[in-house]
């Protein structure tokens, strides 16, 4: 058996010499599985720690939520846990990469998207690029969308132990391990601790400043799946009313309502882009369109009453849940409304659900892998919220509004969430930051809201998407300059030229517009209404 170093405390090893770590944060310090002692985390048993040297490691990365995307050569000490918490029958990657060279001093952690705690090879390069010790944690399962692996316990019952690292234990345990790995590999500890990521990542930040509120000293929590119990079912609302209806409309015709919205509703702000940029100005009612026709794939088609009904549904929610904006795509992946037909044209189609929340419903809901959602009716649908908040709102809602532990330990934290998010209704993001106001009117000293105006799911739309976040997060962290406005930037979807420039204005203020160049930042100003 290998002897560890367990006995001696991180600093005395780090400091002893032993292993060449005299030098701080250069490449030359050891990276080997023997070289590292075990991180001490409460309740948690290591199983194996493995550490090689990678070189020239490259990756290819679209641009998600603050991360720019690029093509990536790197060197790094490329650290892998494995460890479980006696009992609760679980096993857990965490995964670290430590620069070998140019280490910036800090230590940063992501989080996943989904059912996805988080996935070291799609997140940490554009973080190691910046110089950042990073640290992400696959919590314990697969990391897919679909939890049938891991949901239930062999005979049935709602694994709990996992749900809950998924949910929040497995990422305080990647943070301690994270950074005691960063202060062996480098001799002193990261300066600063930074988390970014967007959906169930950006729930994950939020429930860091909630629950653990001295892991990080700056947060991006973006687009935050947080109202969890809540809102993962409110996602198969417009599949339960086609499912009621019996109707499935045509993704053609879906798109054409929203293209029809959007119409209708783009100059509420004064300027014709493109944008719902003021949805709750939005009157629009699909019903108008019904008999008129559009064009689905090149033949005309005549909106139905049907697909009107779906479309404003999806836009109000269930009673117990807030909808999309009017504008925001029904149709694709992620999208609520989406349905998939024999062709473009053709209206023989089918509903196409989410599987986050068909996951959710059928197995911590049903505890049932074969649950049949076409069952589900606007009773048993509707009790459905009542029992998911029951048992799971204190585990995975991550929608304590007391920051307060977070602000006396100095923490800063940003989060946004687009106007046309497709697949978290944004008024939850509003909602909560409504909330957390109202624990305390100053909450903007430590936490700032914007919505973003044509940006979709962790992702640009046509509208200005911030860019660089994290820098404002940074300098607010280390300098005390806290970011009134977020820049955002303008680019062509497909080719990516900067077309303007817009500042983004902290909720509930707007960008309203002044006159002149609409692509110019001057043309627009901070306001309480436009
Ligand atoms: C990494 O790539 C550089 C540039 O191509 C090369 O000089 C170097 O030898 C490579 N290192 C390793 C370990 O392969
Ligand atoms: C990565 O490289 C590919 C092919 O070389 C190129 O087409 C692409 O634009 C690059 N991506 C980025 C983000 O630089
Ligand atoms: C890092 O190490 C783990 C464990 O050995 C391995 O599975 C993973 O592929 C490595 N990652 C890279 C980028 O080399
Ligand atoms: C522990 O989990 C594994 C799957 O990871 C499963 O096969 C095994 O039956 C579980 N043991 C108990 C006691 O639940
Ligand atoms: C941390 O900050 C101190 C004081 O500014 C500085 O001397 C030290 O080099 C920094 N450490 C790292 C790892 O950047
Ligand atoms: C979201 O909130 C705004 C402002 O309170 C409201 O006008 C709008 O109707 C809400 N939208 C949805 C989809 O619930
Ligand atoms: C209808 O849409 C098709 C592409 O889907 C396009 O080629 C065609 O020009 C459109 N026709 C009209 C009349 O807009
Ligand atoms: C985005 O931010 C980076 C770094 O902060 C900056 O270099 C770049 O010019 C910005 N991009 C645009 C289009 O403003």
């Amino acid at each position: 058996m290998r002897v560890r170093h367990q006995a001696l405390s991180l600093l005395s090893w780090a400091s002893s010499g032993i292993c060449g770590l005299l030098t701080p944060y250069s490449a030359s310090n050891t990276c080997s599985s023997e070289a590292f002692p075990y991180p001490e985390v409460e309740g948690a048993k290591i199983l194996t720690l493995t550490a090689q040297q990678v070189h020239n490691y490259t990756s290819s990365l679209a641009a998600l939520a603050d991360w720019p995307g690029g093509n990536f050569t790197q060197n790094f000490c490329n650290v892998t846990i494995t460890y479980t918490h006696p009992r609760w029958n679980d096993t857990i990657n965490v995964w670290t990469w430590l620069p070998l060279e140019n280490w910036n001093g800090r230590y940063m952690a992501q989080g996943g998207g989904g059912f996805v705690t988080g996935d070291a090879n799609m997140f940490h390069p554009p973080a190691l690029d910046r110089g950042f010790a990073v640290t992400s944690t696959d919590g314990g399962h697969v990391g897919t969308n679909d939890p049938s692996t891991w949901a239930l316990t062999p005979d049935g019952k709602i694994d709990y132990y996992r749900l809950k690292d998924f949910a929040y234990i497995a990422l305080h345990d990647a943070n301690v391990m994270g950074k005691a790995l960063a202060e062996a590999f480098y001799g002193q500890p990261p300066n600063y601790s930074y988390y970014s990521s967007c959906s169930s990542g950006g729930r994950q930040g939020l429930t860091m400043a909630q629950r653990y509120p001295h892991d990080y000293d700056g947060i991006l929590a973006l687009s935050p799946a947080i109202n969890w119990a809540t809102f993962i079912i409110a996602e198969y609302w417009p599949q339960l009313v086609m499912n009621q209806l019996g109707v499935y409309p045509r993704p053609c015709e879906l798109d054409a309502i929203s293209a029809a919205a959007i119409e209708a509703c783009d100059e509420l702000d004064g300027v014709k882009d493109g944008i719902v940029a003021a949805p709750s100005l939005c009157k629009f009612d699909p019903h108008t369109l019904v008999g008129q026709t559009f064009n689905c794939s090149g033949v005309e088609a005549s909106f139905t009453e049907a697909a009107a009904t779906i479309a404003l549904e999806t836009w109000r929610g269930p009673a117990e849940w807030f909808g999309v904006n009017p504008g925001t795509p029904l149709t694709g992946y992620v999208s609520l409304a989406n349905t998939q037909c024999a062709s473009p044209t053709s209206t023989d189609c089918e509903g196409v659900s989410f599987i986050v929340a068909t996951g959710w419903i059928s197995l911590f809901l049903e505890q049932n892998p074969n649950f049949d959602l076409k069952s589900l009716n606007y009773e048993t649908y509707g009790a459905l919220f009542e029992l998911s908040r029951a048992r799971f709102e204190h585990i995975i809602s991550n929608n304590n509004p007391d920051l307060s532990n977070f602000a006396a330990a100095g923490g800063k934290m940003v989060t946004w969430h687009g106007l046309e998010d497709e697949v978290i209704p944004p008024n939850g993001s509003s909602h909560y930051y409504q909330r957390v106001l109202d624990e305390d009117a100053n909450a903007r000293d430590y936490y700032r809201f914007f919505e973003l105006p044509g940006t979709f799911h962790c992702r640009p739309g046509l509208g200005p998407f911030p860019n660089d976040t994290l820098s404002k997060v940074m300098r607010w962290v280390e300098e005390g300059v806290a970011p009134d406005t977020l820049d955002g930037v303008i680019q062509d979807p497909i080719t990516g030229e900067v077309k303007g420039k817009r500042k983004l204005c902290q909720w509930p203020l707007v960008e309203k517009y002044v006159g002149g160049d609409i692509t110019q930042e001057a043309s627009f100003v901070c306001s309480e209404s436009f």
